[in-house]
């Protein structure tokens, strides 16, 4: 039987209890020890060895490495392997001794990795970015717009428009998410595409899903849209053009209208005004060509929680994360398949399918 302590609780559940928190606690340890081993290039580092690396192997590749830090290496890799990062294999050289080998999940931080995440990582965990959770509980109770706002004073839009180095970050970040996205879409989604002669990538950043789609499509005009800054010095080629301005007032015209991540970015009324434009976009086309002209939006459909088991809570935790950041750093939210649905009623669009197969996203198809 379990013990009790003087206050009649059961101890161990208390201990139970007591460890959960701890894990809770310190759970940005994983984000960080991540980032660190990305700022001294341990998977490339691991790649380039060409074989199981040992401690002191890695210890002895580390060019800029303290030397009275080299016996901590193997703390931080203890971790990363526990958290899935690394492994390790059994080697022999008169000894037996364990090397680091990458994972799946370590070799999309490699630089070289065309669909490598670090870029994406480095904005995310830019102390600009990670400040404002020090403001969640003010932000709670104040008037301000998003807890961004309460740490820097201005939005996370003035904040990137007019800080370079931020600004490159974000759209380097996005790229990399892009390049991922697209090589995805284009594989699985090849019907979407289908009958269309031009599309415009709404909030397309600096042109990494519309180039992608450019080239897969070459009968398709393609338009990325994006604010002025953004595209600006951005060369249009071939079937690729890049245009400048602002969603809010006017999108230009197309047969289908893409919106990756914009969505999410922004709260129900500012979503409403977004997708009005880009229902006014696509019903200006009169070529007398009958086609199924849509809007076509890559974002989350967050799971129901009556679906969630074993196997899939992580992905509903990782949704649930991204609808936290959505509101710390904009006014956005992620949104249920319900809350998806009165959107697109509210702004005049009659149908739309959902399909399920970006991983966290969905590619979702409304029409008019
Ligand atoms: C989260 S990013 C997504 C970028 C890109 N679609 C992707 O997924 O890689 C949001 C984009 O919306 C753009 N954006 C923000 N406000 C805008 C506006 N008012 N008009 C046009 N684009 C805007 C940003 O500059 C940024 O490129």
């Amino acid at each position: 039987m379990d013990k009790v302590n003087a206050n009649g609780e059961n101890v161990n559940e208390l201990l139970e209890a007591q460890a959960y928190v701890w894990n809770h606690i310190f759970s940005f340890i994983n984000s960080m020890s991540l980032k660190c081993a990305v700022d001294l290039g341990i998977a490339d580092i691991i790649q380039n060895h060409g074989k199981p690396m040992t401690v002191s192997e890695l210890v002895a590749s580390l060019p800029t490495l303290n030397p009275t830090k080299a016996r901590n290496i193997y703390r931080l890799m203890r971790i990363l392997v526990h958290s899935g990062f690394f492994a390790q294999q059994k080697i022999s050289h008169g000894v037996q001794e364990d090397g680091y080998v990458l994972t799946n999940a370590s070799r999309l931080l490699l630089k070289d990795n065309p669909l490598s995440v670090t870029p994406f990582l480095k904005f995310e965990l830019d102390p600009i970015i990670t400040k404002p959770w020090d403001f969640l509980a003010t932000w709670f109770q104040n008037n301000d717009c998003t807890p961004f706002d309460t740490a820097h004073g201005k939005t996370f839009w003035d904040y990137t428009g007019h800080d370079p180095k931020l600004g490159n970050f974000f759209n380097e970040g996005m790229a990399s998410d892009a390049r991922l996205v697209s090589s995805v879409l284009i594989d699985k989604c090849k019907g979407s595409f289908e009958g269309l002669d031009s599309l415009v990538d709404v909030g397309g950043g600096t042109g990494t899903v519309g180039e992608a789609i450019a080239n897969a499509f070459p009968q398709l005009e393609c338009t990325v849209f994006d604010l002025p800054h953004v595209v600006a010095g951005l060369q249009d080629s071939g079937n690729l053009k890049y245009v400048g301005g602002d969603m809010f007032e006017d999108v230009p015209v197309a047969d289908a209208v893409l919106l990756k991540w914009i969505l999410h970015d922004w709260n129900d009324d500012e979503c409403l005004k977004i997708l009005k434009r880009c229902k006014e976009a696509i019903s200006k086309q009169c070529k007398g060509v009958v086609i199924k002209k849509k809007v076509m939006i890559i974002d989350m459909v967050v799971m129901d929680k009556e679906k969630v088991n074993e196997e899939n809570s992580k992905s509903l935790e990782t949704q649930l994360f991204l609808d936290m950041l959505m509101m710390v750093v904009l006014t956005g939210r992620e949104r249920r398949e319900e809350e998806w649905a009165k959107l697109f009623c509210a702004a005049g669009f009659s149908e739309y399918k959902i399909i399920p197969t970006l991983g966290l996203r969905s590619l979702i198809e409304v029409y008019p």
